[in-house]
Parts: structure tokens; C-alpha cells; sequence
């Protein structure tokens, strides 16, 4: 063992010095007060479940990581991989991968420092009128934005990755799809737990024959474990999109088997729909949390600017010495989370229809208005809280998985067909499952939508408008590297997952899997109650109770899928509220 020899005191207190330490200790203060002390974090000195020096995929299909594994292993980027990815899960994890969704792709390039946010979120059709989701008497008729032919948006998905492949990618389309077209071809091994969700939804997929055919055996019965689940359409669809690009899907045979589809059927989407859909390149909305910078979504997601937004009031309060999920620090984040879940309902909508005080929104200077608001002691009366509705179990599908490459790009993707397997309509001959997710505007202001989430005009249905979304792709730098890269499923519960993700991380120096296993919790103002999952302390529950929120411990709240960057090691976990994912470098 080396004997550390120090000749010399390390200060001596001239003058000089202690005017240099005064400077340094206001300088502390003031970077304090804003928030700007990074704490340490060490993720070497506990345990991972997934390690790796060069890059790493974590997905919820454990055929997507090791697709998505084999591009980087090969030489290809983060970008390539999650295409890959992104395509492989459309075949093997059927009930929030798709080709008939839409969802976000956050992309960071720290060599050239640029950063880019793919949406690829579905658009109104251009003949959907609001009229056509109301009852006879004008409230909205859920079952028509959730059930049916309409309710569907145009698709996002292929323009989504082919233009991230395109733009920042180095494989060919083919390659990007050749796994996910070999599994649909040759079919791969159903789990129980794919076996599960579709005998969930297996009521509502009756409604479409195509859709019993590919996923129920002749006469409706389940596959058994270990039985293969063959996608032929779905390889011809693959197939054609290899062959002619995405034009294939939005303006050639396979554009025309969904709009031939729709017309006979008395479904919204046409040629001119499909034809005129563009995916986006955006500019991330950016924020710091405590010396990190932030990148994530923004509108039409939410999820990015409600991030900052709680982050922002967050960093207000010294989270970590109330402890993690003890009462004090959860009555903090509720707080936050409620304000910020306000301004959703108010603010938030498709920017290139509303106009978004996203600047305003994700402003220290709002937050510390906002947060002088919270009563550190109780919660904000319950008379300025209007009743909203609940959540049905069935809600909150939707995929995100995380990739990180041997040059340190980042991809945080989040997709989705809204439900478990959307609509449950099949497009027939195309293996191509329809989202449901005209239910995410707001069709009636006030009526909540499937995650009981408000809205009012800003979220309004218009022709060719992106309904308003929660999906929070986020990448986390440290030194202008990606540090932490996250993101989850859950509908309204998203926000809330990856925020808790990044506080236990900063602010609890939590390691990834711990970050990923805590309980969570989640408030969103309407209904009014603060949910939690089962694990928390019954002193907690009493302290929380007493202070005046109504509690309701249930269903486990989303699953993220990380990975954290730190010391020249990649550590990754995938969440286990879902069984099938895998996190796996090399
Ligand atoms: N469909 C759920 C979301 O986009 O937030």
C-alpha cells in the first residue's frame, strides 16, 4: 500500500487566501440557491444488472436488444440500433411496438453536441370532425375514440425511424429491418406474458377477425407457451418497406391495403392522409436539475416540458436530506407534480396548431413562483381541486427502450399504439394493428381521457392536428456527455416515472436497477389522489394521510427502461414490473 505523503499544508490563510475562500464560499451560495451543486454519484460501489464498456440496448423485448445489439456490435450507431429496435418490436412485442402508432425519438450527439427530437406522433385525420366522438347528447363517447374504426390516427411510426435512419443513421433500411422481418416470417416464441395481454384484450379484439387470426388460434383459443407466433402479412409489410422505403407504407401497396380498408369500412383515413404525413425534427426542450442538463421531449409531448417544469421546482427543496419517499419529500413532489399537471390542461398542445408558452413553462423563474405556492407542512386545499375521472387498468401502453453506442450517442425512444395492441384492429393483408389514439385529445373540455387527463382548447381535436401526448424521452448529460438515458410507458403515469427515475439517481444516488426498483408515486391534480405503488412504509402512508391526501395504493406505475453512463462503464436496467425486456451490452 503507497504511503500518501503531504510536504506542505495545503492552505496557508494569508490575506489573499481568505478572500479567495470568501469568494468561493459565495460563489457556493449562490450556484446553491439556483440549484447548481451536482452531488457525487457512484454507481461502481453497488451492484448492476447489466454492464458493458462499449454500448448497450435496453428494450421490453429481449429479440429487439439482441437485434438491436448485433448493428452496434457490427459498427453501426445508436441510431441504427434503435431503428433496429424500433422495427423488431413492431413483430415481437405487438401490443405497444407498432407500425400503425406514432411516438418520439430523442437523439444526442455529443461529438457535434447536437440534439434532435424526432416526432413521429399519429395526426387527426383530415376528415375528423370533433362532432363524430360525442354522444347523442354532445359528452364525449369514449367508446367511439377507443374503440372503433375512427379511432385511429394517421400513422407516424416508419416516417419516425426511416427519417432518425436516414438523417443520423449509417445502415441501409433493409438491415435495419432484417431481424424484425426474419421473426415475422419464421415467427418467434410466445411467453406467458404475451399470452396474457392478449387474453386481456381478447374481448375487444373480436371485433376484428384479422386481428383473432394473427394473435388466437383457430377457434379463439391462446397460444400455448413456447408455440410460435407467425406474422406473414406483417413480414409482406416489413418487406415492401425494405424494398421501396417508407413510400411503401405511406403512398404504395401498403398505403393502399390501409386506406381500401378504411373506406369500406367507414374509417377516416385516405391516400391524402397517408401521403401528406411527415415526421419532424424538432428542437429538444432543455433544462439543468442540479448541475445536470436536461434534454427531453417537447410539444406535442408534454412529457418534456412537465419534466423541466417539476424539476425546475423540485431543485428548490433539498430533497435528499428529507430521504427518499419519506413523507416530507413525497408531499414535496405531489405538490409539484399537481402544478405542473395544471398547466398540462391549460397550456399544452400541438405547437404547430397552439401556440405553447414552453419558454415561460420551463423557466426557473416560474418554478420559483410555483413552488413558493407549496405549503411544505400540507396539500393545496382540496375546494381549488375539481373532480376528475379514474383511470381504467387498461390503460397506459406504450414502449420505451434506451440505447447508448461506443461513441457515446444516445437514443431515448418512446412509441405507441395508445392501448395494449391499440384499436385491436388488424388492417387486413398489411399484419399492421391500429392505434387508438384520438383519445388523447381533448374531445370535450373537462371529460377526461383514458389516463383521467383533462383538457381544453389547446388539446382540442382539429384535421391534421397531433393529439397531445405524455411520452418523456429523456437524455440526462454530465460534462456535455449522456449520463443517464430514460424513459418509460404508463400514459399520465410516464411524467412522473422518469422524473422519480432522475431524483433517485441525483438526488438519492441511487444505481440505475435501484433507481429503476424504488417505489414510486404519482399525483396528476384530477382525480385527486395520490397514488402509490405497494412497498411504502405504513408510517409514510399515516404521515401522508394525516397531512390531508387521499391515498390509493394499487397497480404497479409504468417501466422504465435505463441506462447510465459514468466512469468509462455502461450500466443498464430494464424495469421488472414487466417481465421480457432485457438490458445488454458488450
Ligand atoms: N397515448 C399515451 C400518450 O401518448 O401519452
Amino acid at each position: 500500500m503507497r504511503n500518501l505523503v503531504i510536504n506542505k499544508p495545503l492552505l496557508s490563510l494569508t490575506a489573499k487566501n481568505l478572500s479567495l475562500l470568501f469568494a468561493i464560499f459565495l460563489f457556493l451560495t449562490i450556484a446553491a440557491a439556483e440549484g447548481a451543486e451536482r452531488p457525487e454519484f457512484d454507481p461502481q460501489s453497488r451492484f448492476h444488472p447489466a454492464y458493458a464498456e462499449h454500448g448497450m440496448v435496453v428494450s421490453e423485448s429481449e429479440y429487439a436488444t439482441r437485434a438491436g445489439l448485433d448493428v452496434l456490435r457490427e459498427g453501426g450507431n445508436a441510431i441504427d440500433a434503435a431503428v433496429t429496435v424500433g422495427f423488431t418490436m413492431a413483430v415481437t412485442y405487438p401490443r405497444a411496438g407498432n407500425l400503425g402508432g406514432g411516438g418520439f425519438m430523442l437523439i444526442y450527439l455529443p461529438g457535434t453536441k447536437e440534439a434532435a427530437a424526432i416526432d413521429y406522433r399519429e395526426k387527426a385525420p383530415l376528415a375528423a370532425r370533433n362532432e363524430m366522438y360525442l354522444d347523442e347528447k354532445g359528452g364525449a363517447d369514449v367508446e367511439k375514440s377507443r374503440q372503433g374504426i375512427i379511432a385511429s390516427g394517421v400513422p407516424g411510426t416508419v416516417a419516425g425511424l426511416a427519417l432518425a435512419l436516414d438523417k443520423y443513421g449509417t445502415i441501409t433500411l433493409e438491415r435495419a429491418l432484417r431481424p424484425a422481418i426474419g421473426l415475422a416470417e419464421n415467427g418467434f416464441p410466445v411467453d406467458e406474458e404475451l399470452i396474457r395481454s392478449l387474453t386481456r384484450v381478447k374481448e375487444r379484439m373480436k371485433a376484428s377477425p384479422e386481428s383473432m387470426k394473427i394473435f388466437f388460434k383457430e377457434g379463439g383459443s391462446s397460444y400455448a407457451p413456447g408455440e410460435r407466433l407467425i406474422q406473414k402479412d406483417l413480414a409482406w409489410t416489413l418487406r415492401r418497406i425494405a424494398e421501396s422505403g417508407p413510400d411503401a407504407f405511406y403512398e404504395g401497396t401498403v398505403a393502399e391495403r390501409i386506406s381500401g380498408f378504411m373506406s369500406e369500412n367507414g374509417g377516416l383515413i385516405t391516400k391524402k392522409d397517408l401521403a401528406s404525413y411527415e415526421a419532424l425534427v424538432r428542437e429538444p426542450v432543455r433544462g439543468t436539475y442540479r448541475g445536470y442538463d436536461i434534454y427531453s421531449m417537447p410539444p406535442p409531448s408534454s412529457g418534456g416540458v412537465l419534466l423541466i417544469e417539476m424539476l425546475n421546482m423540485l431543485e428548490r427543496f433539498p430533497l435528499a436530506s428529507y430521504g427518499h419517499n419519506s413523507a416530507r419529500a413525497i408531499h414535496v413532489m405531489a405538490e409539484c407534480m399537481k402544478l405542473a399537471y395544471a398547466d398540462r390542461a391549460e397550456y399544452l398542445g400541438d405547437p404547430d396548431f397552439v401556440d405553447v408558452p414552453v419558454a415561460r413553462l420551463i423557466s426557473k423563474e416560474y418554478a420559483r413562483g410555483l413552488s413558493a405556492r407549496i405549503d411544505p407542512e400540507s396539500p393545496a386545499p382540496s375546494d381549488k381541486i375539481h373532480p376528475g375521472g379514474k383511470p381504467p387498468r387498461e390503460g397506459g401502453n406504450t414502449t420505451h427502450f434506451s440505447v447508448i453506442d461506443k461513441w457515446g450517442n444516445a437514443v431515448s425512444n418512446t412509441y405507441t399504439l395508445n392501448f395494449n395492441y391499440g384499436s385491436g384492429i388488424t388492417v387486413p393483408g398489411t399484419g399492421i394493428l391500429l392505434n387508438n389514439e384520438m383519445d388523447d385529445f381533448s374531445i370535450t373540455p373537462g371529460t377526461p381521457n383514458a389516463y383521467g387527463l383533462t383538457g381544453g382548447e389547446h388539446n382540442a381535436l382539429a384535421p391534421g392536428k397531433r393529439m397531445l401526448s405524455s411520452m418523456t424521452p429523456t437524455i440526462v448529460l454530465r460534462d456535455g456527455k449522456p449520463f443517464l438515458i430514460t424513459g418509460s410507458v404508463g400514459g399520465s403515469l410516464i411524467i412522473t416515472t422518469v422524473l422519480q427515475v432522475l431524483t433517485n439517481v441525483i438526488d438519492f444516488g441511487m444505481n440505475v436497477a435501484e433507481a429503476t426498483y424504488a417505489v414510486r408515486v404519482h399525483h396528476q391534480r384530477l382525480p385527486d389522489e395520490l397514488r402509490t405503488e405497494s412497498g411504502l412504509s405504513a408510517d409514510t402512508i399515516k404521515l401522508l394521510s394525516e397531512m390531508g391526501y387521499s391515498i390509493v395504493t394499487g397497480d404497479t406505475m409504468g417501466s422504465a427502461q435505463s441506462i447510465v453512463k459514468i466512469g468509462g462503464y455502461i450500466y443498464g436496467a430494464t424495469d421488472p414490473r414487466r417481465p421480457g425486456g432485457l438490458a445488454e451490452g458488450y
